[in-house]
């Protein structure tokens, strides 16, 4: 917890430099509760997009507040731990890209999830997030889809969207993908009844064992909506914060319970951001974010592309 008089300090530095804090929901609880606004990827974007403010402090890792900056570029944005980055956000060749548009040419769409670089968003014709990309690929009208970098999201909508070719990339997330599908099959076997909601991220062969399958926002909802009163949730723990406090403010009665598997899934990028490190962002003004201007039009593109097939 921290300190009143961090909290003071915070307070006062927030309204000094005009600033907000964004804040993913795998971010430590302390860093979660200095945000203004906590939300998935697409949530977070959005906000960036249409803020009314000079400052944005974002809790997320890398590719998260360069899709701010990107989407909100007179604002300055700044991040807490610039070190905080998502290993998927790279896994992706030029070759790859290449090579698809080489063989599938005009009738090819180039669908990146955002967490990628700028230079990956700018080779790709559109951006995606977990809670949006089934609704973009459908209204796309090419029909091979090069899904990039994510693997298992990509199978997950090719799924999804069976009358679209979608050719997969070799990008995983390394916490997700750790998830054990025999750790998710005991607690099944120990809580029968519990709903499985997990994050399209998983493997297929963990994804075959839900209940419930979308981004973090929605396994959220769906915990702190559903009447059941056991969950087996599938991604990083840090979503248990959010579900706590909504489900302690809709004045549950404490029936609920809410099951990991047992290799606790962390981000530990995302577990670098800590409510001290926001704090002292803001009042050092450090981790200032700079998009690189060689891909800044084309990544900009891209997910203002998102925006407009989302809505
Ligand atoms: P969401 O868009 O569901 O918040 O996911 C972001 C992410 O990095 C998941 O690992
Ligand atoms: Fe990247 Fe996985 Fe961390 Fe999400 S959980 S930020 S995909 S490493």
């Amino acid at each position: 917890m921290l300190s009143k008089e961090l909290l003071e300090e915070f307070r006062e530095l927030k309204a000094r430099h005009d600033a907000v804090v964004l804040a993913h929901y795998y971010v430590q609880d302390d860093a979660q509760d200095l945000a203004d606004f906590v939300g998935d990827s697409y949530f977070l974007a959005q906000k960036a997009a249409t803020l009314d403010c000079k400052t944005l402090v974002f809790a997320g890792v890398e590719f998260m507040a360069e899709s701010a900056k990107l989407l909100s570029p007179n604002k300055r944005v700044f991040m807490p731990e610039p070190k905080a980055d998502c290993p998927m956000a790279h896994m992706l060749r030029k070759e790859t890209v290449d090579e698809a548009r080489a063989k599938y040419g005009d009738d090819l769409a180039v669908v990146c999830y955002v967490n990628s670089t700028n230079e990956m968003k700018a080779w790709s014709d559109v951006c995606v997030t977990s809670s949006n990309a089934k609704r973009i690929v459908e209204r796309l009208e090419e029909h091979h889809i090069l899904f990039v970098p994510d693997q298992h999201l990509g199978h997950y909508i090719q799924e999804q969207v069976p009358s679209k070719h979608v050719l997969l990339n070799d990008g995983f997330c390394p916490t997700h993908e750790a998830i054990d599908v025999r750790e998710v099959t005991e607690l099944k076997e120990a809580h029968p009844g519990a709903v499985v909601c997990a994050h399209p991220e998983c493997a297929a062969w963990v994804l075959e064992h839900a209940d419930y399958i979308g981004s973090t926002s929605g396994i959220i909802e769906r915990c702190v909506s559903g009447t059941e009163q056991d969950f087996v949730i599938c991604t990083v723990h840090g979503v248990l914060h959010e579900i706590k406090k909504q489900v302690l403010a809709a004045g549950d009665d404490g029936r609920k319970r809410f099951y990991f598997p047992r290799t606790t899934p962390i981000c530990p990028n995302m577990a670098m951001i800590t409510g001290e490190k926001v704090v002292a962002c803001l009042r050092d003004l450090s981790g200032e974010v700079f998009v690189d201007e060689r891909f800044a039009e084309g990544a900009q593109r891209a997910l203002e592309r998102m925006l407009e097939l989302a809505g």
